[in-house]
């Protein structure tokens, strides 16, 4: 095989830890390529984007603020990515970019990996946020069988748009009730970026949340989240946040070099530095 670029778009692009884990991958498959974080402001992202067809790039992620946009520069964008409304995954073929999005994916196979006998589908799903991560994170819960999922958010509009999508399904609650819906649920994910080092904490009581019942939270610094020491110390279990960003990378990987990896704790080590 020749040699294979792909990278990750975006605006800021210097925090991406996309780079470490695709080179990482690359080095363990003896592969010939590499994987560059690729900052292209917004004004620029039809010129960037050209620039990389050029270039002959097999592909690249996407992440803020791009992940709408470049919706306007597929040829084609799959059902996926347009249930989630954003793309974060693009391949390029003869010239043209094919979009995808692999954060549901990433998302519920971590939790399946991690989490033994999670239960998804007989008691509700209790979503915080309602933010791009929700979304993805919503739609592959639909898919992994959820029957039921209680989405809270702080603006409830924003809740209340994102249940409209996925009618049956989505049942919206009020921000000052997340302590009460918890009661009966099977999982628990917080979607927002509260709890994260130097954001707000996130207030919530799990008192309510079966001890059965598992936890996740998408923040990964630190990596024992409040929320999750909370709820390992009511005795369930916890998935932390890392996991999604390593996984939902191994289906692009996949696309661009022809091998899916895996995830190896050396490779979480190495984010998590
Ligand atoms: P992402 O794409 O990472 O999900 P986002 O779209 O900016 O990021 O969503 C951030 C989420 O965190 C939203 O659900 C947001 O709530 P609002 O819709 O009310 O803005 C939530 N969030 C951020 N700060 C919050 C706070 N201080 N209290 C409660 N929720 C907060």
């Amino acid at each position: 095989m020749s040699f294979v670029k792909a990278g990750v778009i975006g605006h800021p692009i210097h925090h991406s830890k996309s780079p470490i884990i695709h080179n990482h991958w690359i080095a363990e498959h003896g592969l010939e390529g590499d994987y560059k974080a690729i900052d292209i402001a917004p004004e620029n992202l039809k010129a960037g984007v050209d620039a990389l067809i050029a270039e002959g790039y097999a592909g690249f992620n996407v992440t803020i603020p791009h992940k709408q946009e470049i919706f306007k520069l597929c040829a084609e964008v799959d059902e996926t990515a347009k249930a989630i409304g954003a793309v974060n995954t693009v391949v390029i073929r003869d010239g043209k970019l094919f979009g995808t999005n692999t954060d549901a994916f990433g998302f519920i196979e971590n939790v399946k990996r991690e989490a033994f006998g999670v239960d998804f589908s007989h008691r509700p799903c209790v979503v915080l946020g309602a933010g791009g991560a929700a979304r993805a994170i919503i739609h592959g819960l639909i898919e992994a069988g959820a029957q039921k999922i209680i989405l809270t958010n702080r603006t409830i509009e924003k809740a209340q748009d994102v249940a409209s999508l996925n009618n049956n399904i989505v049942e919206v609650a009020a921000w000052d009730k997340r302590s009460e819906i918890l009661d009966g649920a099977g999982f628990l994910v917080n979607t927002t970026a509260l709890g994260m080092t130097g954001k707000e904490p996130l207030t919530i009581d799990l008192s309510a949340l079966p001890a059965d019942a598992t936890v996740s939270d998408i923040v990964y610094a630190p990596l024992t989240t409040e929320l999750l020491a909370q709820a390992r110390h009511g005795g369930r279990q916890i998935v932390t946040g890392i996991g999604m960003l390593l996984h939902q990378a191994r289906p692009a990987f996949e696309k661009w070099f022809g091998v899916l990896p895996d995830v190896s704790a050396e490779l979480e080590q190495k984010v998590l530095r």
